[in-house]
C-alpha cells in the first residue's frame, strides 16, 4: 500500500475526532471537562481522560490499514497509548483515581483530546510527563517478551534490531540488567553513541557495516536470544546468527509494514532446517497476549524508572522537518519521521492544551 493511502486510512481514522472539535465523549462539554465531570451515563468502569501527550508506534499504520481488526470498516479511532489527566469518572473507577491524577494508559483511540480509558488498561504515574508514556506499551513488550520467551541467562548473547528506537532501547536495557552481552542494530552513529550510553556492547550501525557478515566475523558461537523487530533481510541474518538452543523472538517485522501486504519478503524454506540443526527455536510475542504480566511489570519498571536506574529516551521530533511534534496533526509528520528511521528513542506527540473558556 501506499504511503499517501495509508495516510489516507490514518487520516479517516482520526477524522472523526477531529470533525468533533475536541474529541470529547458524548455528554462530556470539553470546555467544563476539567472543572466537573462524574457523568453517570458512562460505564461505571471507564474514565475520562485528557491527553497531554501520546505515542507514536510502528504498528499504528497496520492499525490505520485495518490490519488489526480486518472487520473494522474506518472511520475508527486509531492510537494505542497516552498519559494524562483524569476529567472525569465512572462509579468504580473513581474508587481508584480523582479527577486530576495522572495515568498512562495502553488502548485503542488515544490520538484524540479526550478518551474514554476503561480503569482496567491504565496505570497510574506520578506526573502526566512523556517518560511514563513508553512504560505501558513498548517497554513492557521488552519486559514481559524478555522475561516470558527469552529465558535469558547471565553471560549470554542478545542480538536487538531497531535497538535505539522506542521497545528496543528498553529490551537492551532489560538484556543488560539480567547479565547478558548485548548487540544493537542501529542506522546511525548518533544511535550507535545513545547505544553504548545504555549499556550496548557492540553497537552496529548497519548504514556503514554489514549486519551478517560483523556478526559471523565477530560473534562465530552465534547469538543466544535476539530480540527481532525489522523482519525480511534482518531476520535472515538473525536466524543465521542463532547459536545451539537460541531463541528468536518475533517483535515486530517493520520493513514489511508499508508494502500492500504488511508483510516482508522471507525466504523461509530452509528455516525448519536451520532450526533442527541448532536445536533453536522461533517464538512470536504480541503483548495484548501477556496482560496477566502486566502488572508486576509496570511495577518493576516503575519502580527502576524511580531509583534512575531506567533510561527512557524520547524523541518530540525536535530534530524532525517541522520542528517539535505539536497537536494531533503533527502525529502524521511523527509517523514519517519514525519510518525514515530517525527517530532516536521513543516517538512522542504533545496534544496542544484544549483552550478553556474562563465564562463557563
Ligand atoms: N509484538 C508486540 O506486542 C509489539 C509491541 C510494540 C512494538 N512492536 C514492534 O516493535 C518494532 C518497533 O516498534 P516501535 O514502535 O518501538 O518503533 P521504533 O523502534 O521507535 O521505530 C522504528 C525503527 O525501526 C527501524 N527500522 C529498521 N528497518 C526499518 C524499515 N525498513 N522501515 C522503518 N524503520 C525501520 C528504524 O531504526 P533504525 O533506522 O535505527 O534501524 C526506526 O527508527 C515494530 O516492529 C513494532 O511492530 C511489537
Amino acid at each position: 500500500m501506499s504511503r499517501a493511502l495509508l495516510r489516507g486510512a490514518a487520516r479517516g481514522a482520526i477524522s472523526p475526532l477531529l470533525r468533533g472539535g475536541s474529541g470529547a465523549p458524548p455528554g462530556l462539554r470539553p470546555a467544563a471537562a476539567r472543572r466537573f465531570v462524574i457523568d453517570m451515563s458512562y460505564s461505571a468502569h471507564f474514565m475520562d481522560f485528557q491527553g497531554s501527550f501520546v505515542g507514536v508506534n510502528a504498528s499504528d499504520i497496520n492499525y490505520s490499514a485495518g490490519r488489526y481488526d480486518p472487520s473494522a470498516k474506518p472511520p475508527f479511532d486509531a492510537g494505542f497509548e497516552g498519559v494524562g489527566e483524569v476529567v472525569g469518572l465512572g462509579l468504580s473507577a473513581s474508587s481508584r483515581y480523582t479527577v486530576g491524577d495522572a495515568v498512562a494508559y495502553f488502548g485503542g483511540g488515544a490520538f484524540a483530546e479526550y478518551t474514554l480509558v476503561p480503569a482496567a488498561e491504565s496505570v497510574p504515574v506520578p506526573a502526566a510527563e512523556p517518560q511514563f508514556l513508553a512504560l505501558p506499551l513498548s517497554a513492557a513488550t521488552a519486559y514481559i517478551a524478555l522475561k516470558r520467551l527469552g529465558e535469558l541467562a547471565a553471560g549470554e548473547t542478545v542480538l536487538v534490531t531497531a535497538a535505539a528506537g522506542g521497545t528496543g532501547q528498553f529490551a537492551v536495557q532489560f538484556a543488560k540488567r539480567a547479565g547478558c552481552h548485548v548487540i544493537g542494530t542501529c542506522s546511525s552513529d548518533e544511535k550507535a553513541g545513545f547505544l553504548k550510553s545504555i549499556g550496548c556492547d557492540r553497537p552496529i550501525n548497519y548504514a556503514t557495516e554489514d549486519l551478517a557478515r560483523t556478526l559471523r566475523a565477530e560473534y562465530p558461537r552465534g547469538v543466544d536470544v535476539v530480540y527481532e523487530s525489522v523482519g525480511g533481510a534482518v531476520l535472515e541474518a538473525a536466524v543465521n546468527s542463532l547459536a545451539q538452543k537460541g531463541r528468536l523472538i518475533v517483535i515486530g517485522f517493520i520493513s514489511g509494514y508499508q508494502t500492500a501486504s504488511g508483510v516482508p519478503a522471507f525466504r523461509g524454506a530452509t528455516l525448519p532446517a536451520k532450526l533442527l540443526q541448532k536445536s533453536a527455536s522461533m517464538r512470536g510475542f504480541f503483548l495484548p497476549h501477556f496482560l496477566d504480566d502486566y502488572k508486576e511489570a509496570l511495577a518493576s519498571m516503575m519502580q527502576m524508572l524511580a531509583r534512575g536506574q531506567l533510561v527512557c529516551e524520547l524523541d518530540r521530533g525536535d530534530l524532525a522537518p517541522g520542528g517539535r511534534f505539536v497537536g494531533l496533526d503533527a502525529v502524521y509528520r511523527a509517523v514519517d519521521y519514525m519510518y525514515a528511521g530517525k527517530n532516536l528513542g521513543k516517538v512522542v506527540v504533545e496534544l496542544a492544551p484544549t483552550p478553556v473558556s474562563n465564562k463557563l
